[in-house]
């Protein structure tokens, strides 16, 4: 299939898969939307500090010079969301000195699992960011509705065109490199499982918190 056509159809897959991810979000939204702030932008360091690391992982041993690039940019912009939602979250009078990154969980063991280009970008640029940046519309909706402007005018002016960027780069570079039948097979079943592990993983850390609305990397 010529790689454009596959990367369409591989848009239409994630978007089936993440609606009801979105779905559940939307959900705890309109249960009135629970949840305490400082709690999830605790997730969202995490997430943002996790990928970061990932991109950072993935970088030496990718020989692909503009991927190799593509994770180098990834890793620094991570990194400075990071910095972000510390900032934020100190201004809400959390201390994050005491934030030790998270260990090891399913999804990054995955992720860090996978070896070739063709499945880092589609697991990592195409589909995790994608995931990101629609979870994180909810939880903008969600600080929104707490009076919580200034955390949305973070992630709108900031964190949110840095992930859109980082979305589209995956699709340039899978229209790019997924150029073969088993190419585009590999870049399917790791946008499938990624978005399995990530759906079975939030669900969790939904029961944990009481909402469904927390933000994503
Ligand atoms: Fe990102
Ligand atoms: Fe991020």
């Amino acid at each position: 299939m010529d790689a454009t056509v596959f990367v369409q159809e591989l848009e239409t897959l994630k978007a089936e898969r993440l609606s009801p991810i979105i779905g559940a979000g939307r959900t705890s939204l309109a249960d009135g939307a629970p949840g305490d702030t400082t709690k999830m932008l605790r997730v969202a360091l995490a997430n943002e500090i996790s990928v970061s690391e990932l991109a950072a992982v993935w970088m030496p041993s990718t020989t692909e010079i503009d991927v190799k690039l593509a994770f180098a940019r990834q890793a620094g912009d991570e990194a400075g969301h990071f910095q972000l939602v510390a900032d934020r979250l100190s201004a809400l009078g959390f201390d994050v000195a005491g934030f030790r990154p998270p260990g090891e969980n399913p999804l990054f063991q995955y992720l860090k699992g996978l070896s070739t280009t063709v499945e880092r970008v589609a697991a990592g640029l195409f589909t995790l960011e994608s995931l990101a940046y629609a979870v994180n519309e909810n939880f903008m909706a969600f600080c929104d509705r707490r009076g919580d402007g200034e955390t949305t005018r973070i992630y709108r002016e900031y964190i949110q065109p840095d992930e859109r960027a980082h979305q589209q780069l995956g699709q340039r570079l899978l229209a790019k490199y997924a150029t073969t039948p088993e190419l585009q097979r590999a870049a399917r079943n790791a946008v499938e499982r990624v978005l399995e592990i990530a759906a079975a993983a939030r669900s969790q850390t939904a029961e944990r918190m009481g909402t469904a609305s927390f933000p994503g990397c």
